[in-house]
């Protein structure tokens, strides 16, 4: 097992209050210069994004010429009132994952009261237009009703879990590509050693429940790829450093036992104003898929909260990002696959998480909201053009 902690060269956790601090001097850089550069001097944007040949292309095609995946999620209801989005949609994705309809909350709200029509409409939506199903999410300490693991034995508990996960995953079985099993387990500020976020499920079962999650959503869909999914681990931050340390040292534990644990997901939340890199996230990835796991970019957005308001200049800032962290992750042939968090910027979770605060709508997507291709489009397109096609 890899020891704790990490590969930052430092082993000082950086704490929330100066992790704000330190976020808050970058945005207000960015907002005081108008333009470019952020504190130090370090440059923000970029060169436009280069217009590839087949800038028409879906984006699911130009993926599936290099045998990777792109997909994006979304939510019934846009899909269902919005035509020209779902066309927009069912163009370039080639895989949906639900954006909220397999949670917790929505799928079980009451014990043994199970609810599968948004997410059976989802599902039947993808197969009407040809494109793989994700689930999201099985395990996670958002969005799960405050019954849950609560005032129950330990025996009990697990009961919940297990009976919640091979439920839904018999439920879905055979129409799924993968589950996201365990969302957001690692959470070094918890201050555990072992990096593991206080959730109920640790509180009732210890440690071991992420193995039980596994193994119960094993057993009710043998062929579904399982996954581990989780944020915040991407940039060359000290913090993202102990991310990287507590999910390594989690994945490889897992194999070790002989977990069927498949593949990690990346979500890539990123943020239009960091200035850290990428240069640490290769050597991780390398280790990831030295366990041999493959690996998918699985929530990409850019957040432009506090990028200048000139729309072209934060279209070509978001863009930069999506290309310099595409560059990085696509070169480690492990990475099976994109998953954008929404595809156009009408329907996006950062208008509520992240809303500007000069009130003008937020463009952390792919497409604009008349579903137009904007350069990100042309980052992504540029990043599976370079990429090595996967073997079979
Ligand atoms: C978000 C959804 O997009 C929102 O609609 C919802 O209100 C909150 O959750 N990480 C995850 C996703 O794993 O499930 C979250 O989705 C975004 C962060």
């Amino acid at each position: 097992m890899p020891p704790l902690p990490n590969d930052a060269g430092t082993s000082t956790p950086l704490t929330r209050r100066n992790f704000l601090a330190r976020l808050g001097v970058l945005s207000a850089a960015v907002a005081g210069a108008g333009l470019l550069t952020a504190c130090g001097g370090v440059p923000l944007a970029v060169t436009p994004i280069t217009r590839p040949e087949n800038s028409d292309s879906p984006l699911t095609e130009a993926a599936s010429a290099k045998a990777m995946l792109f997909g994006a999620a979304t939510g019934q209801w846009c899909l269902q009132s919005d035509p020209q989005f779902a066309a927009a949609f069912a163009q370039h994705a080639g895989l949906l994952v639900p954006e909220n309809e397999l949670k917790w909350d929505t799928v079980e709200p009451q014990p043994g009261v199970f609810n599968f029509g948004p997410g059976d409409w989802l599902a039947d939506f993808a197969a009407r237009n040809g494109m793989l199903f994700r689930g999201h999410t099985l395990v996670w300490h958002n969005q799960t009703p405050s019954w849950v693991g609560v005032n129950v034995t330990s025996a009990q508990a697990e009961q919940q879990l297990t009976n919640h996960i091979a439920q839904t995953v018999a439920h879905y079985a055979g129409r799924v590509h993968s589950w996201d099993v365990v969302n957001e387990a690692i959470n070094p500020g918890d201050g555990r050693s072992d990096y593991l976020r206080n959730t109920v499920w640790l509180n009732a079962l210890g440690p071991g429940y992420i193995e039980t999650a596994f193994r119960a959503a094993a057993a009710a869909d043998p062929a579904a790829l399982l996954v581990y999914n989780d944020y915040g681990f991407e940039y060359d931050t000290d913090d993202a450093a102990l991310r990287r340390a507590g999910i390594l040292r989690l994945l490889t534990s897992l194999k070790a036992s002989g977990t069927p644990l498949h593949a990690l997901g990346i979500q890539a939340h990123l943020e239009g104003t960091t200035t850290a890199g990428f240069t640490r996230l290769p050597g991780f990835l390398q280790q990831i898929a030295d366990l041999g796991l493959k690996i998918f970019v699985t929530e990409l957005d850019v957040c432009d909260r506090s990028l200048p308001a000139d729309t072209q200049t934060r279209d070509t800032i978001v863009a930069d990002v999506y290309q310099r962290f595409l560059d990085v992750v696509l070169q480690q042939i492990a990475v099976a696959g994109v998953i954008t968090w929404g595809l156009s910027d009408r329907y996006t979770w950062l208008s509520q998480f992240a809303p500007r605060s000069d009130g003008r709508p937020v463009r952390p997507l792919p497409l604009d909201g008349n579903y137009q291709a904007k350069p990100a489009v042309w980052a992504i397109l540029n990043a599976f053009n370079a990429a090595v096609r996967r073997g079979a």
